[in-house]
C-alpha cells in the first residue's frame, strides 16, 4: 500500500484509534485479511466470519509485525475501531486509488474473467507495473484488499469484478472507479440466483454506467446482450470480436495441432500474428478483450501480439496440461464449466488428440435452470461429432443426461459410459488408459473433478478421491 499513517486511515475510514501510542505510526505492509498473511507494516482486517473471527487474532498479528488492527470492537492492542469493518476497507481502498497515478481496468463477464484479467495482466506488465486481482478474489473484501495492494510505481491496476446479483458491480466500481471497463460475455452462470439472462445483462452493465466520459468502455461486438450496454455508458466504446463492426478482431483462427489458437490480431493501429501458449478457442475472445484495452492504454499490435504469444496460465485447473512420463496427456479443466467452455474444451482436446485416443471425462454444468437437460445432450451429442474416443459421465441425473446425448447421437458400447463418481472414474481410467491417450477433465466447480486429474497425474491417492 501506499504509506499512510493510522492517523490518517482513522480519518479515512471515520474510526476511534485504540491502543495507539503513536498515530503517525506508518502501515507500510500489505493489508490483509488472513492472519497467516501479516508481514512487518501490515494493517490486519479482522472480519468476524461464521466459523473464524478475526479479532481472536489480533495479539497474535501485532507480534507478527502488523502495525494496527482494523476492527468492529477493541481488541486490546492497536487498532482502528469502525462500525462496519467491510465498510471502512472500502473507503479506505477508494481514497488510496484516488491518490495512487495508477489507470484502473475492470472487467466483468459470466466467463472468462480470470482467464482474461490474467491475460490483460500479462499484456500491461510488459509495458509499465502492473497491479491485478490474484486468482479470483473478484468481491466486495478481494477487491478491495488487490486496489490497497497498489503501490507509487504501479502504473496498472485491473480488477476482476464478479457478481451474484443487480448493484454488486455499481458497489464494486463505486469503491475502485475504473478508466476502462470490459464487459466480456453475458452467459448462464449463476443464471438461478438472478432470475434470466437480461437480469445478467442488467447486473454486469452496471460497470460501464459508471465509467467517466474521457473512459473507455470495451464491449463484446459478438454477444448482443453485451454489445447492447454501449447505449449504457458516456464512455467512448470499443468493440472486440469477430463482427466486422468490431475495433479489435481475429483474422484466420485456427487451433495448432497442440490446441493452441492461432490468429491474426487487427487492432485499429495494426496487424499481427499470435500463437497463444493457452489452450482452446475460448481464449480468442479473451485475448480480443485484453488487447483491446491494451490497444486502448497505448500499446501497438506487435507489443500486444507478443504479449500474448508469451501469457501462460497464472490461475489453476485452466485447461492445465501436463505430460505424464508414459505419454498420457492429462488436461485438467476442472476449475469450472459452462456450456460455452465445454465446447471449446471438447474441440481443443479433439485437435490436441488427432491420431490419439481421446478421453472426455465430464460432470454436470451446473446451475443452467431449465436449459440444463437441453444443454447436456448437447455437449454429449458433440463429443460424439468431434469423434473423441470416449466419453466419461461422472456424477448423477446430469451426467446420465451426457451420456444419453452421447448415446443418441450414435455412440453405442463402449463409446461412452456412465459412472458415480470421481473414485469410479479414476479405477476405469487406471485400468484403461493407454501411453499416448489424451484425457480432458471437466465440470463445474461444484463437481471437484480436478481429483480426477490429480489422481491421474500423482498415482497412488485412491483413498483421497472421496466420493460426491
Ligand atoms: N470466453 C470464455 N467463454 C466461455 N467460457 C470460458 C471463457 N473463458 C474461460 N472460460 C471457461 O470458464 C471457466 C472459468 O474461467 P475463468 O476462471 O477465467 O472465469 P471466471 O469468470 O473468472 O469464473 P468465476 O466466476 O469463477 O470467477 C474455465 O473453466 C474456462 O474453461
Ligand atoms: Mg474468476
Amino acid at each position: 500500500m501506499i504509506a499512510l499513517s493510522l492517523a490518517e486511515i482513522a480519518a479515512i475510514v471515520g474510526g476511534q484509534t485504540y491502543d495507539i501510542p503513536d498515530p503517525a505510526v506508518q502501515v507500510t505492509g500489505p493489508v490483509v485479511r488472513d492472519s497467516r498473511e501479516v508481514e512487518t507494516g501490515s494493517l490486519f482486517v479482522a472480519f468476524a466470519g461464521e466459523r473464524v473471527d478475526g479479532h481472536d487474532f489480533a495479539e497474535a498479528v501485532i507480534e507478527a509485525g502488523a502495525v494496527a488492527v482494523l476492527a468492529s470492537r477493541p481488541v486490546g492492542v492497536p487498532a482502528i475501531v469502525v462500525a462496519d469493518v467491510q465498510a471502512a476497507l472500502g473507503a479506505l481502498a477508494r481514497q488510496v486509488v484516488e491518490r495512487l497515478g495508477a489507470t484502473l481496468v475492470a472487467l466483468t463477464g459470466s466467463a472468462g474473467k480470470t482467464s482474461t484479467k490474467d491475460l490483460i495482466a500479462q499484456v500491461l506488465r510488459s509495458k509499465a507495473p502492473t497491479v491485478f486481482t490474484p486468482g479470483s478474489l473478484n468481491n466486495e473484501i478481494g477487491l478491495p484488499l488487490t486496489a490497497l495492494s497498489a503501490t507509487e510505481e504501479t502504473k496498472f491496476l485491473v480488477l476482476e469484478m464478479g457478481a451474484r446479483g443487480i448493484g454488486h458491480i455499481r458497489y464494486l466500481a463505486d469503491l475502485t472507479p475504473p478508466k476502462i471497463g470490459l464487459v466480456l460475455n453475458v452467459g448462464t452462470a449463476h443464471i438461478g440466483e438472478f432470475g434470466g439472462r437480461e437480469q445478467i445483462a442488467q447486473a454486469k452493465g452496471e460497470l460501464v454506467e459508471g465509467l467517466p466520459e474521457d473512459g473507455a468502455a470495451v464491449l463484446n461486438a459478438d454477444d448482443p446482450l453485451v454489445r447492447a450496454m454501449a447505449s449504457r455508458t458516456k464512455a467512448r466504446v470499443i468493440l472486440f470480436g469477430e463482427s466486422d463492426e468490431a475495433d479489435v478482431r481475429a483474422e484466420n483462427v485456427r487451433l495448432t495441432e497442440t490446441g493452441q489458437p492461432s490468429f491474426s490480431l487487427r487492432t485499429p493501429s495494426g496487424c499481427s500474428d499470435v500463437t497463444m501458449r493457452l489452450y482452446g478457442e475460448h481464449h480468442v475472445s479473451n485475448a480480443l478483450a485484453a488487447a483491446a484495452v491494451a490497444h486502448e492504454l497505448g500499446m501497438s499490435a506487435d507489443e500486444i501480439a507478443r504479449a500474448l504469444s508469451e501469457a501462460g496460465s497464472l490461475s489453476r485447473w485452466r485447461m492445465e496440461v501436463t505430460e505424464r512420463p508414459d505419454g498420457v496427456t492429462v488436461v485438467n479443466d476442472a476449475y469450472n464449466a459452462n456450456p460455452e467452455s465445454m465446447r471449446a474444451a471438447l474441440r481443443a482436446l479433439a485437435a490436441m488428440g488427432k491420431g490419439r485416443r481421446t478421453w472426455a471425462v465430464l460432470g454436470q454444468m451446473a446451475e443452467l435452470g431449465d436449459e440444463a437437460l437441453a444443454e447436456h445432450d448437447a455437449v454429449g451429442r458433440l463429443a460424439v461429432r468431434l469423434n473423441v474416443s470416449k466419453l466419461v459421465a461422472v456424477g448423477g441425473r446430469e451426467a446420465s443426461w451426457l451420456q444419453l446425448g452421447a448415446y443418441n447421437e450414435g455412440s453405442w458400447g463402449e463409446e461412452s459410459v456412465h459412472v458415480s463418481d470421481a473414485q469410479a472414474a479414476v479405477d476405469l481410467l487406471r485400468s484403461e488408459l493407454r501411453p499416448g491417450d489424451v484425457v480432458l477433465v471437466k465440470a463445474s466447480r461444484s463437481v471437484g473433478l480436478e481429483r480426477v486429474a490429480q489422481a491421474l497425474l500423482d498415482g497412488g491417492v485412491e483413498g483421497e478421491v472421496a466420493a460426491r
